[in-house]
């Protein structure tokens, strides 16, 4: 049995919130929560792998990291739903930052199509990006975690919708949060041995380019209304609260999940 010891209790504030030398991968790290979160590690001093469906928007995410610091990021072409291109994912890390310390798994999608009108392709390829994409990552990530021998990171982003639907719609989307909270539980239990941490971060309403199409501005002002802090979240708050679980300020927390809500489960 391993024991991975916490910094002493002196320790300044700073160095616990020091990432300097670690290297992150933020899946959906192009725009969004996944932006919002990948700002903040890099700002910590982490190196970062931005990988991302869309390559444009992730060269561009990239290059706004190197321009604050040289050489201290880049950017995948990757589907977290694909095996092969996520292999690809960690060992271009590897490749190039020497390692992987810290893994976010945030990329995900949330069509909104009533339970009566999803159809099976549909039902499987929310599965397959937002509960299979993380197994693929989990697996590949923790690999290389424990290869190395100095324990990790794992945040996965959930949602509220993993504890308790938010609306009609989303069904195909609560079986795959709700699936991807029992597998963070699961995978925590096991990877501790490792010194692998593995925690969830459950965003209420949150302002991105996924929540900014015409489509979905009904469902959004809905959401608003029963918000007791009567807005949507910004990225950088997601951010803030992934800082907290990549960093030793959460050196005892694994298993858990954080709502970050503004309050919308009180209601
Ligand atoms: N925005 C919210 O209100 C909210 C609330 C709760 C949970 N979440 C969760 O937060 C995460 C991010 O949401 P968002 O609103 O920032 O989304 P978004 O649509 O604004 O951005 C998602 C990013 O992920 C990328 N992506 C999509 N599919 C991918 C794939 N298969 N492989 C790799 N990259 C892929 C996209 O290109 C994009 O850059 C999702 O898991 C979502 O379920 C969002």
């Amino acid at each position: 049995m391993t024991t991975f010891a916490p910094s002493p209790a002196a320790t300044p504030i700073s160095d616990l919130l020091d990432l300097t030398g670690k290297t992150a991968i933020v899946t959906g790290g192009a725009m969004g929560i996944g932006n919002g979160i990948a700002r903040r590690l890099h700002e910590a001093g982490a190196s970062v792998l931005v990988a991302d469906l869309d390559p444009s928007a992730g060269e561009a995410a990239a290059a706004q990291l190197n321009a604050r610091r040289e050489h201290s990021a880049l950017c995948t072409k990757t589907d977290v739903g694909e095996a092969e291109q996520v292999r690809a994912m960690v060992s271009a890390a590897v490749e190039s930052f020497g390692g992987l310390d810290i893994l976010v798994n945030n990329a995900g999608i949330y069509p909104m199509v009533s339970f009566r009108d999803t159809d099976l392709a549909t039902f499987e390829r929310v599965l397959r990006v937002n509960l299979v994409g993380v197994f693929l990552c989990m697996k590949a990530g923790a690999e290389q975690m424990i290869a190395q021998g100095r324990g990790g990171k794992i945040i996965n982003v959930t949602s509220v919708d993993a504890l308790h639907p938010s609306m009609v719609g989303l069904a195909n989307y609560d079986a795959s949060k709700h699936g991807l909270w029992g597998l963070t539980k699961n995978v925590a239990l096991e990877l501790a041995e490792y010194g692998i941490f593995v925690n969830a971060i459950a965003p209420g309403g949150v302002a991105t380019p996924g929540t900014g199409v015409p489509s979905v501005q009904d469902a959004v002002a809905e959401t608003v209304a029963r918000i007791p802090m009567h807005r949507m979240a910004d990225q950088d708050e997601m951010g803030r609260v992934a800082l907290f679980l990549a960093s030793e300020l959460s050196s005892y927390m694994t298993g858990s999940q954080v709502v970050a809500d503004g309050g919308m489960l009180l209601m």
